[in-house]
């Protein structure tokens, strides 16, 4: 934010707010009769159209793929019905059929959202829910090294069926398994492949959405400043994506992944200080992200920080430990400490299972553990000093089991440009930096994880990418800022905007005016449809 023509935006925009079409008490007989009437097929609709006095099933299809237990709390609104679709003309039938009865609804993949947008709505009620959990195939086309995944599949789906088709093609994407395909990928999706090959969103070739009047497009038919919007501005704003095309990567067929821990009483700070210059700039081969704890220290009644480092080296483990001697023997990594398998035994270990564990766990839908959470998240430029570890943990142990995972960059990451596509998190950026309150008890103890948590974001100021704070779409943060019921404005939503997305978000309003200027896809952090044209240039 802050180009001259930006600016001359702004001063426009300024005023400029939108009206969204009020939804109304939505009737479930006219909603499945106007979908039968609308949909290629017939609707098998006891199998797919869920409401809470008809269906015994209702609450866990509600809950089936909800990850944040915090919106499925009591107190969270619930949905006046769930639809499944079973096939693309489901979804048409589904966009016209809400667009003309106007029901609000939400979209659902995977249903990992860390704000339960896909599956609560705290703005508008009454809200309807499209899960598309049951849109799943995937076609893998090893000969064009390409593949169709259908958005209800999960990323260790998506894993899986390539690595049956051919072990050292891979996918890069995110890390934890049960995430769906159809919200990761319209939010960026970084994993351990990004340093070598940028995010899941620099290897998507084509897509299929239904856009706002209910119609299939394909990238051509969508054209370019949307087929860029989709890819990184994040879900619910634009249409809903029924599945993506993807670009297959090369791994080799010997990996090395590695886990080794360091406590404050193993030097912790020192090594924690050079991982930050080291793990940006090192090989591209080589990924190692930094997982942080709370845990009971050696001395008894003590508690202490202890860091994790996890890794996976595309090659072998001599080669690994070779490249460490060299720029970082600080870490101590010995030959016991690694573990040489296939890239696709190496997914479910470096997401924390031991290295007994099956590649057949990727494709059971529900492996991550269900928590209450709430998650925060920075991206650093600069590095942290050494001296400045011991204050930041004084606030960091204030939590019963406080977690941050600090995830390098650099790399390909650094090659692609800021504007190349809506996520703008790209060179200069050291790592990222999550901060998660975790707990178990519901809304006991909720107030005093989630003040923690937002205590520790605070903290990290100094640290942290500044003008403006950059913070991740995928990790969405309704504490950045909220559009109100009904109405979004660009004064409300650039609190969020510049955040996510920095001078993209420019583009990214001028492209949802073109393709859905009546605001029919919303949420609480939905990108406003202004009335600019989009430069064609
Ligand atoms: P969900 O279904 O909840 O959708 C998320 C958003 O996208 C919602 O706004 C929804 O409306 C919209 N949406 C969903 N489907 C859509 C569709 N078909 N068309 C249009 N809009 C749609 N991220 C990462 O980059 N790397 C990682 O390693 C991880 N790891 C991780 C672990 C865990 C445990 C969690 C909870 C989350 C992550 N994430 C992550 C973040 C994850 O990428 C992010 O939450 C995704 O949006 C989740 O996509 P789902 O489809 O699962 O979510």
């Amino acid at each position: 934010m802050g180009s001259p023509s930006s600016l001359l935006f702004l001063t426009f925009a300024f005023v400029l707010s939108s009206l969204s079409s009020t939804s109304s008490i939505p009737n479930p007989e006219l909603f499945t009769q106007c979908l039968e009437a609308n949909s290629e097929n017939p609707i098998p609709f006891s199998t797919t159209f869920f409401t809470p006095n008809h269906n015994a099933s209702f609450t866990s299809v509600l809950d089936s793929t909800a990850q944040n237990l915090r919106y499925l709390l009591p107190s969270m609104p619930k949905p006046a019905f769930i639809f499944t679709p079973l096939e693309d003309s489901h979804v048409q039938a589904a966009v016209i059929c809400a667009n003309k009865l106007k029901i609000h609804f939400r979209v659902r993949s995977g249903g990992h959202d860390y704000e339960g947008l896909s599956f609560v709505s705290l703005i508008e009620q009454p809200f309807m829910i499209i899960d598309l959990a049951k849109l799943r195939a995937i076609q893998v086309d090893i000969a064009h090294n390409t593949a169709w995944i259908e958005v209800g599949a999960t990323l260790g789906e998506v894993y899986y069926r390539i690595s049956e088709k051919s072990p050292v093609h891979a996918f890069p994407a995110g890390v934890c398994p049960s995430v769906g395909v159809g919200g990761h990928i319209t939010g960026g999706g970084y994993g351990s492949l990004h340093r070598k090959y940028g995010l899941a969103i620099d290897n998507v070739i084509d897509a299929r959405i239904v856009d706002a009047n209910g119609n299939i497009l394909d990238r051509k038919a969508m054209g370019e400043d949307l087929f860029w919007a989709i890819r990184g501005g994040g879900g619910g704003s634009f249409g809903i994506i029924l599945s993506w095309k993807i670009k297959l990567v090369q791994v080799p067929p010997v990996v090395t992944v590695f886990t080794i821990n360091k406590t404050l009483e193993q030097n912790a700070n020192k090594i924690l200080h050079k991982w930050q210059q080291v793990a940006p700039n090192i090989d591209e081969d080589l990924f190692f992200m930094v997982e942080i704890r709370g845990v009971n220290s050696s001395t008894p009644g003590k508690r202490t920080v202890q860091t994790t480092y996890i890794g996976r080296y595309l090659g072998t483990a001599n080669r690994l430990l070779q490249l460490m001697a060299e720029k970082f023997p600080e870490l101590g990594l010995t030959k016991k400490d690694c573990w040489e398998t296939s890239w696709i035994k190496s997914v479910p270990y470096i997401y924390g299972f031991p290295n007994t564990t099956s590649p057949e766990i990727l494709i059971q839908r529900t492996i991550s553990d269900k928590v209450y959470m709430k998650n925060k998240v920075d991206y650093m430029r600069q590095v942290i000093p050494e001296i400045a570890l011991n204050s930041i943990w004084n606030i960091f142990m204030q939590d019963d089991e406080p977690v941050m995972v600090w995830v390098p960059y650099g790399g390909m990451m650094n090659r692609i440009s800021e504007s190349a596509l809506p996520y703008p998190h790209r060179k200069g950026v050291l790592f990222k930096s999550q901060y998660i309150a975790r707990w178990n008890d519901g809304e006991k103890s909720m107030e005093k994880h989630m003040s923690w948590v937002r205590r520790f974001y605070n903290f990290m100021t100094p640290y942290a990418s500044r003008f403006p704070r950059e913070a991740y779409v995928n990790y969405r943060d309704l504490d950045l800022g909220m559009n109100q019921f009904n109405q979004t404005s660009f004064l409300r939503s650039s609190t969020w905007g510049f955040k996510y997305f920095k001078d993209n978000f420019i583009r990214l309003m001028k492209v949802k005016y073109e393709v859905d200027p009546s605001n029919l896809f919303r949420h609480e952090q939905s990108i406003p449809p202004l009335p600019l044209k989009s430069n064609k240039d």
